[in-house]
């Protein structure tokens, strides 16, 4: 569909660039992306200057920033119908950042769960950039006016700082400026759980490789994977409900559920009274079908680095020229001269 017939409004998304994507990342947000570029204009960021918010070696930031955007273009994103760039190519953002840093007040910024996590008991001894991360979230978006963001569940909280900022933004400058921005958390798989423990999210950061599947992991490993995945001794319920208080059980059958596509109530009905090996099976089949194709068309991308360089930087023009646009008037807005 080309851009004309697209609604006006604008997607902006990011991951990233600090380790392995996996399935979180797949179900939660790059399928989501993906569907989402036939009816709007979508930008999709590697997230570079959030990354080194904590120590990031300079060589692997370079190879992995290339292979956030290869997994982007393997899930499907089309770099000639949407904007696929790097945020560090495009300075607005930390200018945007900064004015928003000025916005956004302490108490906002003390609540985000996200920073306590990461920053852990050490708190004295996380970076700045940690803790003003979510300004520069909300920069990447606003700079676009972007008002839909298809994130999984542990970004809306950052959403709503968002929000807050650009209400905030508005009010103090007596203008209507930023639009409101939309959470969009969909599907079954808006949080996918470690294979190894159904309390815990699938992270990038997990030292165990076996809590999750990497969208890099070849059939092998993601049979592998699934085999070891932590289960419980009851057989499978025959209905979403009775699935409670079995954390493990409601991450299979939500990954299931997710993957082909059909509600957790028709799984259930699937499987009902089975036992986990016969469903484990069927979950291998069902993950090799659906990530076969994204895991070879990244194996495939890493070999070409130059054309996910010509991609990137493509995009980077593209994007500049809107966050130009916004940056000036934003300078203006604030009373920032530009003689
Ligand atoms: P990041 O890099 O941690 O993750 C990228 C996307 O994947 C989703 N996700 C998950 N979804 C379901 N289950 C999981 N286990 C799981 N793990 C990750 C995340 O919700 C996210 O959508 N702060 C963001 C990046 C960012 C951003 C933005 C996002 C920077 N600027 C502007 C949206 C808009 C982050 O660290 O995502």
């Amino acid at each position: 569909m080309g851009t004309e017939n697209k609604v006006r409004e604008r997607v902006f998304s990011g991951a990233q660039p600090t380790g392995n994507m996996h399935l979180g990342n797949y179900l939660g947000a790059f399928r989501n992306w993906v569907k989402l570029q036939d009816s709007f204009e979508c930008i999709y960021c590697v997230v570079d200057l959030h990354a080194i918010t904590v120590f990031q070696d300079p060589k692997e930031l370079v190879d992995q920033t290339r292979e956030a955007a290869a997994a982007f273009l393997a899930a499907g994103i089309d770099p000639k119908e949407s904007i696929l760039f790097n945020q560090s190519q495009v300075p607005q953002h930390s200018e945007l950042a900064w004015i928003f840093a000025c916005v956004a007040r302490m108490g906002w910024l003390n609540r985000m769960t996200q920073f306590k996590d990461k920053a852990g008991k050490n708190r004295e001894k996380a970076s700045v950039g940690l803790y003003a991360y979510p300004t520069l979230m909300a920069a990447d978006i606003l700079l676009y006016k972007a008002s839909r963001v298809p994130v999984g569940e542990d970004q809306k909280q950052h959403l709503e700082l968002t929000q807050d900022i650009a209400r905030k933004f508005n009010n103090d400058f007596g203008v209507d400026y930023f639009p409101n921005v939309e959470p969009v958390i969909t599907g079954n798989a808006t949080r996918v759980m470690s294979l190894r423990d159904g309390t815990k999210k699938m992270s990038k950061s997990d030292p165990s490789d076996f809590s999750r599947i990497n969208l890099t992991d070849d059939r092998e490993a993601i049979a592998r994977k699934i085999k070891k995945a932590k289960t419980d001794s009851e057989p499978l319920p025959d209905n979403p409900q009775a699935l409670k208080n079995r954390p493990e059980a409601l991450n299979l059958i939500s990954i299931y559920s997710s993957l082909a596509d059909v509600s957790l109530d028709e799984v259930c009905g699937r499987f009902a009274g089975l036992g986990f090996s016969p469903f484990k099976e069927a979950l291998t089949e069902l993950a090799i079908d659906r990530l076969g194709p994204v895991t070879e068309e990244m194996v495939r991308l890493k070999q070409d680095p130059g054309y996910v360089d010509s991609i990137l930087r493509d995009g980077a023009a593209r994007a500049s020229e809107i966050a130009e646009r916004t940056m000036a008037e934003v300078m203006e807005i604030v009373g920032l001269l530009r003689p």
